[in-house]
């Protein structure tokens, strides 16, 4: 983290865990903490907002900076305002929308000039979310016990993995998939179905995951549990959606990835329409989790493109094939490469329904089988990628050079890693022109952007 880096000249005691601490909110890190000072010692505090005045709780305390919980806002900083809802997903909720905006841009701005040592580019003005909530399309929820034995759903308090806050209504999904998540909830309490407790490896339900085709109307529901009996036909009767799965999965750790996953009714993927097309979604491959925002993040990742249609295009981590789809009627030919085989089966269906035959679609892992692709199909022309958030490693930057494209675009859900892969790319060569982030996740502290670079 960057402020934390600040602090290591400090000579201020480290404050034990556990201990509280009386604190003001200085401003916000990446990743949404607050931060305070104690004597130019850093601390990192959840649910701190700029200029509050609190009573927190240190977690983990570091030599560089320790991290803390607010337990009471004892003074409300100047921008704060009150919470819509207790939502552990929401918690920049307490921010006026355009006030997040201002720090997402300026953090981006921060991460390529700090981290980056990044300055001559264009930063374009964020765009804003077209729905500031009932925004996404996919909603984890986890099961877990209260204090009276009863069975709750909702999230896991921020950093605690035993406790669970209840969801009424999710304010972060549509009111048809909140509908889907209640049905599930009470025919499980009705049935007398307990949680999966992790001490113990005793309990049952561990996840629901409710998704859902925005423009389609479509609700797909993911019941994920621990091996063991479910009266499938019980749960069919009393679901009404119309694409219903159940997933066994048998280790410990809280992963809705992998595992058996048995269809109980309905079709198992779910159809989306973006960007005039129509797509197909299995429950195993990753879909942007605002249907609205991936239109104009897509969008922008086009105009970045400006393509005339002659080139060779490479759309690397490209999951269902959605970018490279949306820039394959202006482009020769499209290359794409993704790790998840579902997706990619997802991708060459999407192609097909949407009568579009100049796009190929490969499993394999980019670090290593874009040499390959290269010796494939030849350098590419114009390179989109969109890693997830730990971006790209220096070797896969360094395979990147190697292939040469022309002009790379780059849509990146973290600036913080965009900003070493952007520094590497500049430093061989190629000019960073323009950055714009993108809020796909309003009331959180994520960051999405698209930054493109033109060989020199
Ligand atoms: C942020 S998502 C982007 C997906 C797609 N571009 C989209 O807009 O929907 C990142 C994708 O990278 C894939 N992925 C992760 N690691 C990978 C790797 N080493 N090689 C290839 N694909 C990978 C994930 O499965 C996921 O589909």
């Amino acid at each position: 983290m960057l402020v934390g880096m600040e602090a290591q000249a400090s000579r201020a005691p480290r404050p034990a865990r556990g201990t509280e601490l009386e604190l003001t909110i200085d401003s916000l890190a990446f990743g949404g903490a607050g931060v305070a000072r104690l004597d130019g010692y850093v601390v990192f505090v959840a649910d701190g907002m700029p200029g509050d005045r609190v009573r927190a709780v240190v977690g983990k305390s570091k030599r560089a900076y320790a991290e803390a919980r607010v337990v009471e806002v004892l003074a409300p900083g100047p921008e704060r305002i009150a919470p819509v809802a207790d939502h552990p997903g929401a918690p920049w909720q307490v921010l006026p929308y355009e006030r997040q905006l201002e720090v997402k841009q300026s953090q981006v701005q921060d991460a390529l000039r700090r981290i980056g040592r990044l300055d001559q580019f264009t930063l374009e003005p964020i765009v804003p979310a077209v729905q500031q909530w009932r925004y996404r399309n996919k909603l984890e929820y986890s099961f877990g016990t209260d204090e009276a034995g009863r069975l709750v759903c909702g999230f896991h308090v921020p950093g605690r993995w035993d406790e669970i806050v209840e969801i009424s209504d999710c304010l972060l999904a549509s009111e048809p998939a909140n509908a889907a998540r209640e049905e599930v909830v009470g025919w499980c309490r009705a049935e007398g179905l307990s949680a999966y407790d992790r001490r113990t490896g005793e309990g049952f339900l561990r996840n629901l995951v409710v998704r859902e085709g925005r423009r389609t109307g479509q609700l797909q529901v993911r019941l994920v549990t621990s091996e063991g009996r479910l009266d499938t036909a019980g749960l069919i009767d009393a679901v009404g959606a119309p694409s219903l799965l159940w997933t066994r999965m048998s280790g410990v750790g809280e992963t809705t990835q992998g595992g058996e996953t048995e269809l109980l009714a309905g079709r198992d993927r779910l159809d989306e329409e973006l960007l005039g097309m129509r797509v197909r979604i299995s429950p195993q491959a990753f879909f942007q989790t605002n249907t609205e925002m991936a239109e104009q993040l897509y969008g922008l990742a086009r105009e970045y493109a400006d393509l005339s249609g002659y080139e060779r295009v490479y759309d690397l981590y490209c999951g269902i094939g959605t970018i490279g789809l949306t820039l394959s009627p202006r482009a020769a030919e499209l290359w794409g490469l993704e790790l998840v085989e579902e997706a990619v089966a997802d991708a060459i269906a999407n192609a097909r329904l949407n009568e579009i035959d100049n796009a190929n679609f490969f499993v394999g892992d980019v670090r290593l089988a874009l040499r390959d692709l290269v010796a494939e199909a030849g350098s590419p022309d114009v390179l989109v990628v969109d890693p997830p958030r730990a971006g790209l490693s220096q070797k896969i930057v360094r395979r990147m050079i190697e292939a040469s494209p022309k002009r790379i675009v780059y849509v990146s859900c973290n600036p913080t890693t965009l900003a070493p892969n952007a520094a590497q790319l500049v430093e061989s060569g190629y000019v960073l022109r323009q950055v714009r982030p993108v809020d796909m996740f309003p009331q959180t502290p994520h960051i999405e952007c698209v930054a493109v670079l033109d060989r020199g």
